[in-house]
């Protein structure tokens, strides 16, 4: 746990003040704590917590340090701490670096006041998140193959999370792009900038996209822990994971959440339990069966297959595969990724040096998948490059 405060305290350092020195503090207390020198006061937090350190397995460094930041979030958000909520942005409050002593005595408090509530959403949450920016990352390679009007869509997220992403369609934009703006109504409200060669290329894609929203029939999320907003732990564990001094992102999700509400009321989303890689033979059997004839089936993944190993990852391109030329064999299908490079991936020269690409796999001759690289972008994306245009 010291070392991953550490680290987290190293990762904050010209991003964020307030999570560098919410991180520090909980450094600072649990070196007391285990020096044996610890506040009395804080005893029952530490005891807490050691239990559920005991009893679950955190898989990565990240888990303990962004779940204990979440729950004091939580408390901010919640209205049960409004101590806390004074730090936050998201709750009207602010934060400066010489607030540092002030915010040390109030997470102090905090921890004395509520150490059951903090160690049980450490002990009950994963540290998920659904990110509502990247859209742009499947709407627009997926325009690239849409024949337009009259073609129906059925679109299948794989590691959905809050199935967020599924409705980017709806989602508005303001884009700056080769030849002027670009813009679209809808909430949550994004500005990105799209680069192409071919300077028309992305307002010819673009103009397709109202479009896009009469043809979507259906949206299926799968997610090893799909995550539902219409119920009030997930949506705030969403909330918490936000990290209190992003306002805006905090916004983006909310007004996000708001948008999906009708699709779950119309029945047009739906969410499947599973592994990613297990799970493609069961959702391209419900693509099938929703499907009408001449429709395209588009599987897509932002930044979530990143998470598997190779052996995984062959797994789930295996079963994609097989899946789009045997029982999706009489429909278009494509496969889009908007993931970072992989370590064993042989990328062309154009698509070197990118954080995150975007990859687009069709079945060519004979059913075997073919990548192209569409384009790329950022994890959290402001621009856009396509390398098609
Ligand atoms: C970083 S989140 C991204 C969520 C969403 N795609 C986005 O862009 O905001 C990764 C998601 O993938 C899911 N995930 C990771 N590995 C998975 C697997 N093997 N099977 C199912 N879901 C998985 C996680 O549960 C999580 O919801």
């Amino acid at each position: 746990m010291i070392r991953d405060l550490q680290k987290q305290i190293d990762y904050c350092r010209g991003v964020s003040p307030l999570y560098g020195d919410i991180f520090q503090t909980f450094l600072t207390f649990s070196l007391a704590h285990e020096s044996g020198e610890g506040d009395p006061q804080l005893v029952p937090f530490f005891k807490a917590l050691d239990a559920v350190r005991a009893k679950r397995v955190f898989v990565s460094w990240i888990e303990v340090p962004l779940l204990l930041a979440g729950a004091l979030h939580h408390l901010a958000l919640i209205g049960k701490s409004p101590a806390m909520a004074g730090y936050y942005a998201t709750c009207g409050g602010g934060y400066e670096a010489k607030e540092r002593d002030a915010l040390a005595r109030t997470i102090r408090q905090t921890l004395i006041d509520f150490p059951d509530e903090i160690t049980s959403f450490v002990r009950d949450n994963y540290v998920q998140t659904n990110e509502t920016g990247r859209g742009l990352g499947w709407l627009l390679p997926l325009l690239s193959r849409w024949r337009g009007p009259g073609q129906d869509i059925i679109l299948v997220e794989l590691g959905c999370s809050a199935g967020l992403g599924l409705i980017a369609d709806h989602y508005g934009y303001d884009l700056a792009v080769p030849d002027g703006r670009w813009r679209a109504e809808g909430s949550p409200h994004f500005c990105h900038k799209i680069e192409a060669i071919d300077a028309g290329y992305p307002r010819a894609l673009l103009d397709k996209m109202p479009l896009l929203r009469g043809a979507i029939t259906h949206r299926i999320g799968c997610d090893h822990n799909p995550l539902d907003c219409r119920k009030t732990a997930d949506k705030d564990l969403l909330e918490a994971l936000i990290w209190g001094d992003n306002a805006p992102r905090l916004e983006r999700l909310r007004a996000a959440i708001k948008t999906q509400i009708p699709f779950w009321q119309n029945g047009s989303i739906s969410q499947v339990r599973g592994d990613i890689a297990a799970a493609v033979p069961a959702l391209a059997a419900d693509a099938a069966a929703l499907a009408q004839e001449g429709a395209l089936i588009f599987f897509f993944n932002t930044i979530a297959s990143c998470y598997l190993d190779n052996a995984h990852y062959a797994r789930l391109k295996a079963a994609i595969e097989q899946a789009f030329s045997g029982p999706l064999g009489d429909f278009e299908c494509l496969w889009v990724e908007m993931e970072m490079p992989r370590d064993n991936e042989a990328l062309p020269d154009f698509a070197q040096d990118h954080e995150v690409l975007l990859r687009r796999h069709e079945c060519a001759a004979r059913g075997v998948l073919e990548t192209r690289y569409f384009g790329a972008t950022q994890a959290h994306p402001h621009t856009f490059w396509l390398f098609d245009g």
